[in-house]
């Protein structure tokens, strides 16, 4: 299960890959406007197409992870990608990875708590305000629920012991 590092080649099928997942090349968090494709990726290929991929952004914070998405759920990839996400802040020595995800998602909260991720704040209402800014945002989410708040989901990445 191969992974590899968005490359400039990648940016613009990666972003139409985030607009057909996200309705729009604009992802939002914690109130601002990012735009995934052109920061950091990692990615899977399956017969040249992306497969699944997930980007990210780094600062005095952490890694925040943007977007995460496997094409072919529930057979792991999804798994080996945070993986992969987590092995890139390792390789960078940071040692929180942080994310939000959204009150409708529970699918996305148990994975991410499966992994170690810890639910550290809600933000209640932050998804009505990010819509006013990105009205793409659906107003009814996964299994019927609508999608008001932000989960803020946070894990600790052991740093290498001895040379990496
Ligand atoms: C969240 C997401 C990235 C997870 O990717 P995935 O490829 O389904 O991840 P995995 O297959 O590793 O794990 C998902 C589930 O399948 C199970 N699973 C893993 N390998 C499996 C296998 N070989 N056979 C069957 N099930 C398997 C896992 O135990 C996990 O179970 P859980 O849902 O009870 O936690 C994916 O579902 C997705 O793209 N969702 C839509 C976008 C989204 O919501 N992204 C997160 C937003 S913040």
């Amino acid at each position: 299960m191969a992974f590899q590092r968005m490359t400039d080649a990648d940016r613009e099928e990666v972003g139409g890959f985030i607009a057909r997942h996200w309705g729009s090349r604009v992802v939002m968090s914690r109130g601002q406007a990012y735009q995934p494709h052109q920061l950091d990726a990692v990615l899977q290929r399956s017969n040249g197409a992306i497969s699944a991929l997930a980007t990210f952004r780094a600062d005095e914070q952490g890694l925040e992870v943007l977007t995460m998405n496997s094409t072919d759920p529930g057979h792991g990839v999804g798994t080996m990608l945070m993986l992969a996400v987590l092995d890139e802040a390792r390789r960078r020595t940071i040692e929180r990875v942080w994310l939000t995800t959204t009150n409708d998602n529970l699918d996305a909260i148990r994975f991410y708590q499966r992994l170690g991720f810890r639910m550290i704040e809600v933000r209640a209402g932050a998804v009505d305000e990010a819509r006013k800014i990105k009205p793409q945002i659906p107003l009814i989410g996964k299994d019927g629920i609508a999608i008001h708040d932000e989960i803020v989901m946070e894990a600790r990445v052991e740093p290498f012991i001895g040379t990496p």
